[in-house]
């Protein structure tokens, strides 16, 4: 959050408030069912940025570097080492169901070969290919959704305002022609990856420097869904998305939108930097998934391969142990619903769509004594996911003339932990029955 402390705090309640305030959830709950099932997206920032590992596109907007050393970086983005197949082998390997690819940053380099007139790796790099089509086309073969990161934002387009900031800035109503180019421009861009590649989900970005009516957001959403109408369109479009994106910072009390993904790095950075060691841990990156599945959401996790096109080990070293974890636990995440609301488990719960599994997710390594509150429904069954340990239940506290339902207490011994994240199985009479209330209160 170094970059925009302030306008991106606001930004964060503008967006949450409004961002799908003219699309209607019931209209479009039939396309977001793969997503709300999918749980897990691998982001990718690729980009000429990890040449010298510096910050993707601010790095020269906040004039660390000058714009023209900045696209120097061009002379450098080899991708001699680049196999796509292998990345989406990765990303099938983590449990990933769908991957988002900066197909162009705010930088304005696009990674295919556009036929405006502008950057592209494969007219302006040593790359000399789109490294997009053949990208995407492995992961169909993962059976893995392509998605399409798209900054709408362009600071190295002559026509865009915000152009080397000082020297050509102008309003959009002070020279609505030259703004008009522009919005000519970037939409021409985004029907030309619409066409070629119809992604499965629409990832913008940068919304925030112009309004709606600026972007023609209801316009740009439109001729996306004429096309490729299955489409989903996230947040970040002023208020054309189907979905909110928080980034970086997770929800502490469960968010109220239908559908939402956190987007996250692995270490402090979107792509490459070799001098930012701050890697999350497999442990920490499944903490944090589990809790945001449990509350509902998708976490959108992201790598920042390198200029040569290899990944760095740290991050296919927790993709491969993400993917362990959730083959092992595969049927307590995908396809699962929100869990019990907070205060009957201390720790992440989700629920078999049906609502008659119920998982607990142990936290912090747990092992010992469990306890679940105000569960109504009868325990059938406890197994310790991904083995063949069952478990025992003791009921403590039924009071036999009250609606109150006894404490269930579970003892989760050493041996079957699992090195992460223990997950319980349980096996309920029906579909969940809470008690909600306050004891003896109510
Ligand atoms: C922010 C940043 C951008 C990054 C994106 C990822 O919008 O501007 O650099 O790509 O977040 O969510």
């Amino acid at each position: 959050m170094k970059r925009y402390t302030f306008s991106l705090l606001v930004f964060g309640i503008t967006i949450s408030a409004f961002s799908q305030a003219n699309v209607n959830p019931d209209s479009i709950r039939g396309k977001m069912q793969w997503f709300a099932d999918a749980k897990l997206g691998i982001f990718i920032h690729w980009g000429i940025y990890s040449v010298n590992g510096i910050d993707e596109s601010w790095s020269f907007h906040n004039k660390k570097i000058s714009h023209a050393d900045y696209m120097k970086q061009l002379n450098g983005f080899t991708a001699s080492r680049y196999n796509p197949e292998e990345w989406a082998a990765l990303i099938k390997e983590s449990g990933a169901r769908y991957a988002v690819m900066t197909t162009k940053h705010h930088d304005g380099v696009a990674l295919w070969a556009t036929r405006q007139n502008h950057f592209s790796v494969a007219k302006n790099s040593p790359a000399r290919r789109d490294v997009l089509t053949t990208f995407y086309k492995a992961l169909d073969k993962q059976g893995i959704k392509r998605g399409a990161y798209f900054s709408l934002i362009d600071w190295s387009h002559s026509d865009y305002p915000g152009f080397l900031k000082d020297s050509n800035h102008y309003t959009v109503a002070g020279d609505p022609q030259r703004w008009q180019r522009f919005r000519k421009f970037f939409q021409a861009q985004i029907n030309e990856v619409n066409t070629a590649f119809q992604p499965a989900l629409w990832w913008f970005d940068g919304d925030w420097e112009h309004s709606a009516a600026e972007w023609e957001s209801a316009s740009v959403r439109n001729q996306i869904l004429q096309q490729n109408p299955s489409a989903i369109i996230n947040g970040r479009l002023q208020g054309y998305g189907d979905y909110e994106t928080p980034e970086q910072n997770f929800p502490v009390s469960r968010p109220k939108y239908n559908w939402w993904e956190l987007c996250m790095t692995i270490n402090n950075n979107w792509g490459y930097q070799p001098q930012d060691t701050a890697w999350k841990t497999p442990f920490e990156i499944i903490t944090i998934f589990a809790d945001v599945v449990s509350n509902g959401g998708n976490l959108l996790l992201d790598i920042g391969p390198k200029a040569d096109g290899t990944i760095p080990p740290q991050e296919v070293q927790v993709l491969k142990e993400l993917g362990k974890w959730n083959k092992k636990h595969e049927e307590a995440i995908f396809g699962s619903v929100p869990g019990l609301p907070q205060g009957h488990f201390y720790g992440p719960t989700t629920l078999s769509k049906d609502s008659g599994t119920l998982y607990l997710f142990l936290p912090g390594a747990t092992t010992g004594d469990i306890m679940i509150k105000g569960l109504s429904s009868k325990i059938n069954d406890i197994q310790v996911l991904g083995t063949q340990q069952h478990l025992q239940q003791k009921i403590v506290g039924k009071i036999s003339w009250s609606p109150v339902p006894g404490l269930v207490f579970i003892n989760v011994p050493q041996a079957v932990k699992d090195p992460y994240m223990t997950v319980l199985k349980l096996t309920l009479d029906g579909p969940v029955k809470l008690y909600r209330g306050q004891g003896g209160l109510n």
